[in-house]
């Protein structure tokens, strides 16, 4: 409903700047941005590993925490402190490379040291800080007595032995798809995160979308049609718009360097109009590419059987038709209907030709309702 305005309102205050330093540098943020953001608006990095920008802060790994000056607590989370008037942040100081390099090794306590074979290799988080703060494993390790969870689903695997509880996987779930399909199970070392009593992602409302797999920055969440066909740097990002529908979400193609053959599709937080999110046609639907029965050339039915044509051929044939109609009937005897699965350039090009070369104003789109 529209609120009625008499006119005696007051302008909303402004909304008030909050300055702080960080690293030295000043820096303006409002007052519901968090350290993080801020940092970044900087050009400042923190490592994260449990933050995607999609979902609300979680505080799980503590591997952003920076130095707050003057604060109760001098260590603070980045992704989830927020910004205060005359704060000053320190991003790179021995005290937080220590807590931060504690709290992966912490993380690293029941985490196998399996990257040789892991499939997340060379595009995992984990990896990159171990790298980054020297760490080759924990002086607290336990080897997980759990792995590869049995699930007959075709598109996603779970190991929930690289599992490091970060919750981006629950929370993309509930806070971005909406499905609930997921959460926290059990306590302690035997924490995993699965579906409910023990089910299968088959057994739940899960949408099969992906998201989950897309924001796991370990190994634990991987495409099972992409299992064993080949590492991150082995593989072509594709740019290019799904086909599937008229949302025209944004998506790679991730092809394999040296074999040509679609891997994997992936899509990137930030680019519109998904922002990262994909359904389970434009994540998962795509082993058509190299089908042995796709339809790679026109076919014209000839004596009662398909037999392969040219372009041409099969062009001359669809305009002769045209004529045909044409002449028989008028324009009108033929109608031209888009579909959504077209780009709003090919719809209009549709419209065009129906229009402007057969003389017809019958045009009408699948999607409209
Ligand atoms: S999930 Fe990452 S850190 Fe763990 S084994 Fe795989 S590549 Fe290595
Ligand atoms: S695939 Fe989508 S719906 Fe299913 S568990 Fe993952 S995020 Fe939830
Ligand atoms: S499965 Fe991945 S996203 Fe989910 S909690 Fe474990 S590590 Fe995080
Ligand atoms: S990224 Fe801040 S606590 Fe995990």
């Amino acid at each position: 409903m529209i609120k009625k305005t008499t006119g005696l309102e007051t302008a909303p205050e402004p909304i008030k700047k909050i300055r702080l330093t960080i690293d030295g540098r000043e820096v303006e943020a409002g007052p519901d941005q968090t350290i993080l953001q801020a940092a970044n608006s900087l050009g400042i990095r923190i490592p994260t590993l449990c933050h995607d920008p999609r979902l609300e802060p979680f505080s799980a790994c503590r591997v952003c925490m920076v130095e707050v000056e003057n604060a109760r607590k001098p260590l603070a989370t980045a992704c989830s402190a927020l910004v205060q008037d005359g704060m000053v942040v320190k991003t790179d100081t021995p005290k937080v490379y220590e807590a931060r390099r504690f709290a992966l090794e912490l993380i690293l306590s029941d985490h196998p040291l399996d990257c040789m074979t892991c499939d997340k290799c060379g595009s995992c988080v984990l990896q990159d800080l171990a790298y980054e703060y020297n760490l080759k494993g924990s002086r607290f390790f336990k080897e997980p007595d759990r792995g590869i969870v049995p699930d007959p689903n075709t598109m996603i695997l779970r190991d929930d032995s690289k599992c490091i509880l970060c919750g981006r996987c629950v929370r993309i779930c509930d806070e971005v798809e909406q499905a609930h399909a997921l959460d926290f199970i059990n306590r302690g070392f035997q924490t995993v995160v699965g579906p409910a009593y023990g089910q299968t992602l088959l057994g739940t409302s899960c949408e099969f979308c992906g998201q989950c797999v897309s924001t796991c920055p370990v190994g634990a969440l991987r495409e099972k049609q992409a299992e064993g066909k080949g590492r991150n740097w082995q593989l072509d990002k594709v740019q290019t718009v799904c086909g599937y529908c008229g949302v025209g979400c944004n998506l790679f193609l991730n092809v394999h360097k040296k074999t040509g053959k679609l891997v994997k599709v992936t899509s990137q937080v930030g680019t519109v109009p998904n922002d990262g999110n994909l359904c389970i046609k434009g994540r998962f639907g795509y082993d058509f590419v190299h089908h042995p029965d796709r339809l790679t050339d026109p076919l014209i039915k000839k004596n009662g059987r398909f037999e392969k044509a040219t372009w041409d051929e099969a062009l001359d044939l669809v305009a002769g038709k045209f004529s045909e109609i044409k002449s028989k009937h008028g324009p009108q005897g033929i109608a031209c209907i888009g579909s959504a699965r077209c780009t709003n350039e090919e719809n209009y090009l549709m419209m065009k030709f129906a229009r402007a070369v057969v003389g017809t104003n019958s045009v009408d789109m699948c999607a409209r309702t």
